[in-house]
C-alpha cells in the first residue's frame, strides 16, 4: 500500500529546532534548569481587552461559520491599523483574506500563484515554514544569501544574480526570522524595481511590523507601482503575544485574493468565529501593549548583544527588529548542530542551529530573546563559560 505521494518523500523533516525542542522538555522534566531561546513566542500574555471581547462573544452565541475572508468587523479594524501604522490602503471587502495565522496565508499564496516546478526566491537562512509550504506547493525556492557582511539585509543585486526566467515571486521578511534584520527604504526601492523588471510578484511577510528598535518599519507595498504586484502577510500571533490564537492575513489584489479566499475555504473555511472578535479589538485597541512589549524587548535585546559580545569567537551583528539574534560560530569549528545539542546537554540553553533555517544559516545559531532579562543574562554566562572550556 501506498502511504505517502513523491513530494512527501522529499520533504525535509530534519527539525532543526524540534529536536532540541523535545530534548530540552525531556531535560525539564528530568528537573534540570533550561532557558529556553529556542522558541519564537512572545512571554507575554494575550492582551486583556482581546480576552474580554473573546469570552463577551462566545457567551454571545458567536460560535458559527464566519464569512470565509473573516468577519468585516476585523477586515475594517486591520485596516485602521495598516493604514494608520504603514500606509497601506487597501479595500477591506476584496483584497484582505483573514486566515488560520501567517502560515496558513503562506500556504494558500503558494498553491494559488504558481504552477507547478516554478521557482520563488526566498532570502536565506528563512523562516522554515517558507520551504515547508513551497515544498507542498511544487514550488522550487531559490536561496538568496543574506550576508553577515551586509547585516544580513537583503540586497536587490543579489536577487538579480539569483532569478531564474521561471520565477515568479519573490519572498521577503522584514524585520526577518531568524537574523532580526530589516531591508532599508533604499533597499526596497531596488527590490521594488527588480521586482517590476522581472515582472514578478513580492509576498512580504510583515508579521514583526512592530517590532522594531530603530526608524519605522516601511512596507514595499506602498512603493510607487507595487500595490498590484505585492501581498503582505502578517499576523495577530506576535504583536499582541497570540501566538495560540491562529489569526492572521494576507492583503494583496482583488483578482488574486478571491483564488486566495477560495483556497483558505478549502483548508479551513474561515478563522475562528470568537477570536476574530477579540483580535479585532487588539487591532482598534491594543497598540499600548505592543508599544510596552516592544520597549521591553529593546532592553533585553541589548542585556543579550551585551552578553554576547563577551563570548570568545562569536560574532554579533546587533538586529534592529523581532527578537531573535544569529551570532555567527565559525572561529569556533564546529557545526551548529553539535554546538546548539552540546549546549542544552552542558549548560541547559536551548537555542536553533542555524541550518535548521536554510542553507545560508550553517555557521550560525538563533536564539530568541523573549524570555526574562535575569534569563538572558544568566544565559549569556552560561554560554560564555561554555565557550571558554570547549574551544
Ligand atoms: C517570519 C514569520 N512569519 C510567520 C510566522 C507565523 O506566524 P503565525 O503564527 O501567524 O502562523 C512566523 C512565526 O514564527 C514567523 O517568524
Amino acid at each position: 500500500m501506498q502511504l505517502l505521494n513523491e513530494r512527501m518523500k522529499s520533504m525535509n523533516m530534519a527539525g532543526g529546532l524540534y529536536d532540541i525542542y523535545q530534548k530540552s522538555l525531556k531535560m525539564e522534566a528530568e528537573g534540570q534548569s533550561i532557558i529556553h531561546m529556542e522558541i519564537g513566542k512572545p512571554d507575554f500574555d494575550s492582551p486583556v481587552l482581546a480576552k474580554e471581547a473573546t469570552i463577551k462573544s462566545l457567551n454571545a452565541g458567536f460560535v458559527h461559520y464566519t464569512a470565509m475572508a473573516g468577519i468585516p468587523e476585523l477586515r475594517k479594524a486591520i485596516f485602521e491599523k495598516e493604514s494608520k501604522a504603514n500606509g497601506i490602503i487597501f479595500d477591506p471587502e476584496t483584497e484582505i483574506v483573514v486566515t488560520a495565522g501567517a502560515c496558513e496565508a503562506i500556504q494558500a499564496l503558494m498553491l494559488t500563484v504558481f504552477n507547478p516546478g516554478e521557482a520563488i526566491l526566498v532570502p536565506s537562512p528563512f523562516f522554515s515554514a517558507y520551504s515547508e509550504a513551497a515544498h507542498i506547493a511544487g514550488v522550487e525556492v531559490i536561496e538568496v544569501p543574506l550576508k553577515f557582511e551586509n547585516e544580513f539585509e537583503l540586497k536587490a543585486e543579489d536577487l538579480e544574480a539569483a532569478v531564474t526566467p521561471n520565477t515568479r515571486a519573490v519572498l521577503i521578511n522584514t524585520p526577518g526570522n531568524p537574523t532580526g534584520a530589516i531591508i532599508g527604504r533604499e533597499e526596497l526601492g531596488k527590490i521594488a524595481d527588480f521586482a517590476k523588471r522581472h515582472d514578478i510578484m513580492v509576498f512580504s511577510d510583515e508579521t514583526y511590523d512592530q517590532f522594531l528598535y530603530e526608524g519605522k518599519h516601511v512596507s514595499i507595498y506602498t512603493l510607487p507601482g507595487m500595490k498590484e504586484r505585492t501581498v503582505v502577510i502578517n499576523s495577530a500571533s506576535k504583536v499582541f503575544s497570540m501566538t495560540g490564537w491562529r489569526v492572521g492575513y494576507a492583503i494583496g489584489p482583488a483578482p488574486l485574493m478571491r483564488y486566495v479566499n477560495k483556497v483558505h475555504q478549502n483548508m479551513s473555511t474561515c478563522a475562528t468565529s470568537f477570536v476574530q472578535v477579540g483580535v479585532a479589538e487588539a487591532y482598534l485597541h491594543g497598540q499600548d501593549f505592543t508599544k510596552k512589549m516592544v520597549e521591553e524587548f529593546k532592553v533585553r535585546r541589548d542585556l543579550m548583544a551585551e552578553g554576547l559580545r563577551a563570548v570568545p569567537g562569536v560574532e554579533l551583528v546587533v538586529p534592529k527588529g523581532a527578537f531573535y539574534m544569529l551570532p555567527r560560530i565559525t572561529k569556533l569549528g564546529v557545526s551548529p548542530r553539535q554546538f546548539c545539542m552540546d549546549l542544552l546537554e552542558k549548560t541547559g540553553v536551548a537555542t536553533v542551529p542555524g541550518d535548521a533555517f536554510g542553507k545560508c544559516g550553517d555557521g550560525f545559531f538563533r536564539l530568541s530573546y523573549a524570555v526574562t532579562r535575569e534569563s538572558i543574562v544568566e544565559a549569556a554566562d552560561r554560554i560564555k563559560k561554555y565557550v571558554e572550556a570547549n574551544y
